[in-house]
């Protein structure tokens, strides 16, 4: 295995994903704990992540300095490069002219192991900077094998050693060759074998699971996406019965949806699962309430206060298990604290394992969206199931500007299925990132037949994005959206218009509320 020690720096999970693609086992782990774990795997190889610190300062975090006397390959990025150099008797020095960021050339000056086979002498390259400090002198043993522009050290190495240290980032997909000059690292610098696999993953994670949960109790709350089912469905192989499902369903989910995760659980996974009807008590709740954060806030407290009543009743848990992916992590890390402002309140169950006194299972933190689609996979969900569109935990309350009522929720789901089936049909279900329609609570004349109708206007929105933090609008056309447009009056009663959202995020979001 790789192990890779962080420094902090944004992207240090794509270093992870980037091995892994590679086929080799890695794990992260923070600078302050890599002793440890530097024991417990026996890695063949380390890699440094980068990092926000300067080494200039006093007490900057460094790597361990047996790390370097262990005889292993190590591949320094960005503040690993420098740490690296500086812990080696080199020089790093704080850049005047504020760095390099963004898109630089490299220009290879001489063979070397990293690049074996994939760049040449002579050659430049295209890759991602982000630095401010660089290094000044190098520890010896070291020669520069590449130079950009701003960094005489842009790729530096002691092959003797093979050490290497780059001042970019090969991690990212803006270095083009990255992920190769990566693979080339962990397979033939290292010596690694390419056989990690999603089913590897899954295998070490079991094992996992079962050694930090013991004997006791699980709880798991599913709000009907991929992500918390595709976690419940992997604990439940871990330690089976242990594992409690409860679906607190509160009324505002998509057609179909609730009876398809009931379903998959019980009859298909034979998984204990709680299915908790809640749909009065939260749109009674939500009568009158027309301000989408009142909205929000609303279904959040309610949704806990649920979950916990429904946990007592089976008698209490002592861990929470939680689909938390890593840009979670990411983002509730770098935003801690900060000063951002906040948009929309998202729904989730930060505050419940502490009321609670329950310690976290969360077996997909490492994982992206996408791979934890290729985990469901694995663990034989269906296509159509780890592949659907993301779906907000407030529901459809936030599709309906206005007040929220049962039937109009009902009249919502009719016009989304219809849009949905269409999208589907036309093939284009997976190129989009999410569609949904949303109920407006303007009502425009109409003429159907020889008859006045006065009626509700349906709005669809179509988006791509990579995470959701920025999207753009789907471009259909035209023939399509009129098909789904004369559909949804013809077909549901109280909507007799429909309109398309062509806003991107920003300055739109993709939800209306
Ligand atoms: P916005 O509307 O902020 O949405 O552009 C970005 C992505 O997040 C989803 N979303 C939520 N997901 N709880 C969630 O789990 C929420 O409260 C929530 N609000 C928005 C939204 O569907 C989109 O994918």
């Amino acid at each position: 295995s790789i192990l890779i020690v962080d420094f902090g720096s944004q992207v240090t999970q794509l270093i992870a994903r980037r091995v892994r693609e590679s086929g080799v086992y890695c794990e992260i782990v923070p600078f302050q704990s890599a002793d440890a774990a530097f024991d417990r795997l026996s890695p063949k190889g380390l890699i440094l992540s980068g990092g926000p610190a300067s080494v200039t300062e006093e007490n900057a975090p460094s790597a361990p300095q047996r790390f370097f006397e262990a005889g292993l390959p190590i591949l320094g990025i960005c503040y690993g490069q420098q740490t690296m150099c500086k812990q080696l008797g080199g020089e790093v020095v704080v850049s005047g002219e504020g760095g390099e960021f963004g898109r630089a050339f490299v220009e290879v000056k001489a063979r070397s192991a990293l690049f074996d086979g994939l760049w040449a002498e002579g050659e430049r390259h295209q890759v991602w900077m982000s630095h401010g400090d660089k290094v000044t002198r190098l520890p010896q043993g070291f020669v520069p094998i590449a130079v950009s522009e701003g960094a005489p050290f842009a790729i530096t190495a002691d092959e003797s050693r093979h050490f290497y240290g780059v001042q970019f980032h090969p991690e990212v997909v803006h270095t083009p060759d990255g992920a190769k000059l990566i693979a080339n690292f962990v397979r033939h610098v290292c010596g690694l074998e390419g056989d990690w696999s999603m089913a590897g993953f899954r295998a070490a994670k079991i094992e996992e699971i079962r050694n930090q949960v013991g004997t006791g109790k699980v709880i798991c709350g599913l709000s009907g996406g991929v992500d918390s089912s595709v976690a419940a469905v992997l604990i439940h192989e871990a330690i089976g019965d242990q594992l409690t499902c409860v679906y607190v369903d509160h009324g505002l989910m998509r057609a179909g949806e609730s009876e398809q995760v009931v379903s998959l659980f019980r009859n298909h996974y034979n998984i204990p699962l709680v299915h908790v009807n809640a749909e009065t008590l939260f749109l009674n709740g939500l009568a009158g309430v027309t301000d989408p954060e009142a909205k929000r806030k609303f279904i959040g407290k309610t949704f806990i206060e649920v979950f916990e009543e429904e946990a007592k009743k089976i008698g209490g848990a002592d861990f929470l298990a939680q689909g938390t992916l890593y840009p979670d992590v990411i983002e509730s890390v770098s935003f801690t604290g900060g000063p951002s402002v906040t948009i929309k309140s998202h729904h989730n169950v930060g505050g419940l394992p502490e009321r609670m006194n329950m310690k976290l299972v969360e077996p997909l933190r490492e994982l992206f969206k996408d791979e934890v689609r290729v985990l469901g996979r694995e663990l034989g969900l269906t296509e159509a199931f780890v592949a659907r569109h993301p779906f907000p935990g407030p529901g459809l309350a936030i599709r309906i500007p206005g007040e929220v009522t049962k039937e109009r929720c009902d009249i919502l789901r009719k016009a989304d299925a219809i849009y949905l089936e269409e999208i589907r049909n036309a093939g284009l279900y997976d190129a989009i990132w999410q569609a949904f329609a949303v109920l407006l609570p303007v009502r425009t004349v109409g003429v159907m037949g020889d008859h006045r109708t006065y009626d509700s206007v349906c709005g669809l929105r179509a988006v791509t994005s990579v995470d959701g933090m920025t999207a753009d609008v789907y471009p259909f056309d035209g023939t399509f959206l009129a098909r789904v447009a004369t559909r949804i009056v013809n077909e549901v009663a109280g909507i007799n218009r429909v309109v398309y959202d062509y806003t991107s995020k920003p300055p739109g979001t993709i939800e209306w509320e």
